[in-house]
């Protein structure tokens, strides 16, 4: 069996990692892809990293199963966690989510930057190695994104408590005049419109997904997975709690219907 014709596995805690499927079935249209949300054990932010590891583990080997030959750890949290976790234990290439900290201090013009994320993802270090990286000349505020995971998962984007949540979250960030605002967790593109709206104009608002699926095209063709035939691909769903909200958010996102399979 070919392998380059296996299908890219992608994971997150629950439907945010869908804001990178997106990217990735429209930049690699021929690849089939499996989905994985594990919404049973959604949020991971408040996780201490051995629980993050087991449950990142237990995702990796159904998608294994399923024969992926590439994974995107598409939660900043799990990737924080656990990918130098799953990097040594399993032999299959991940590709891994960082806050797109480096564009922002590159673009900044009032040197002042915000990444909004979960306690994990702050927590862990490859936050901090980044940060230290790139972000030398900048101030760089950071924001713990409290609630908002759970807010995309109930599909409460716009009602008008989030909206006021959502405005006092950032207000503090306004005040220290942030022109660039870093989305450091897969589900807060789902927020953008209400981000945007409770923002200046002149804020940008930086969602790291397209560098995350370019970086999964240049992996796969590094290893020789890149897909060898043009057929059409397959998009598989699996959850691991209820399948409503992954069901209405594709619904939402592609104007397709999609079945989920609940695990
Ligand atoms: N989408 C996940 C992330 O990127 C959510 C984390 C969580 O479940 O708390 O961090």
């Amino acid at each position: 069996m070919d392998r380059r014709n296996s299908p890219i596995g992608i994971f997150d805690s629950g439907v945010g990692g869908l804001s990178v499927w997106k990217e990735l079935v429209a930049v690699l249209p021929n690849e089939s892809v499996i989905y994985f949300a594990d919404n049973a054990n959604c949020p991971y932010g408040p996780r201490k990293q051995d629980e993050i590891e087991k449950l990142a583990s237990d995702v990796v080997d159904f998608l294994i199963s399923k024969n992926c030959k590439l994974i995107i750890v598409a939660c900043n949290t799990a990737t924080a966690s656990a990918i130098d976790f799953l990097r040594l234990k399993y032999t299959v290439p991940f590709i891994g989510m960082e806050p797109a900290v480096k564009p922002a201090a590159l673009n900044s013009k009032t040197k002042r930057i915000a990444v909004l994320a979960t306690e994990g993802t702050f927590n862990g270090k490859l936050y901090n190695d980044t940060s230290n990286r790139y972000a030398k000349d900048v101030e760089v505020n950071i924001k713990v994104g409290d609630k908002l995971v759970e807010i995309v998962e109930k599909g409460l984007i716009n009602e008008p408590e989030t909206i006021d949540h959502i405005t006092s979250l950032v207000k503090p960030l306004i005040e220290k005049e942030i022109d660039h605002l870093v989305l450091g967790c897969t589900h807060y593109p789902f927020l953008i419109d209400v981000l945007k709206a409770a923002l200046p104009s002149h804020v940008n608002i930086v969602d790291p997904s397209p560098a995350i699926v370019m970086q999964t095209k240049r992996v796969l063709e590094l290893n020789n997975l890149a897909k060898n035939e043009n057929c059409k691909p397959e998009y598989t769903f699996y959850c691991s709690g209820s399948s409503s909200v992954l069901s209405s958010m594709l619904k939402e996102i592609t104007d397709a219907d999609y079945d989920v399979n609940e695990l």
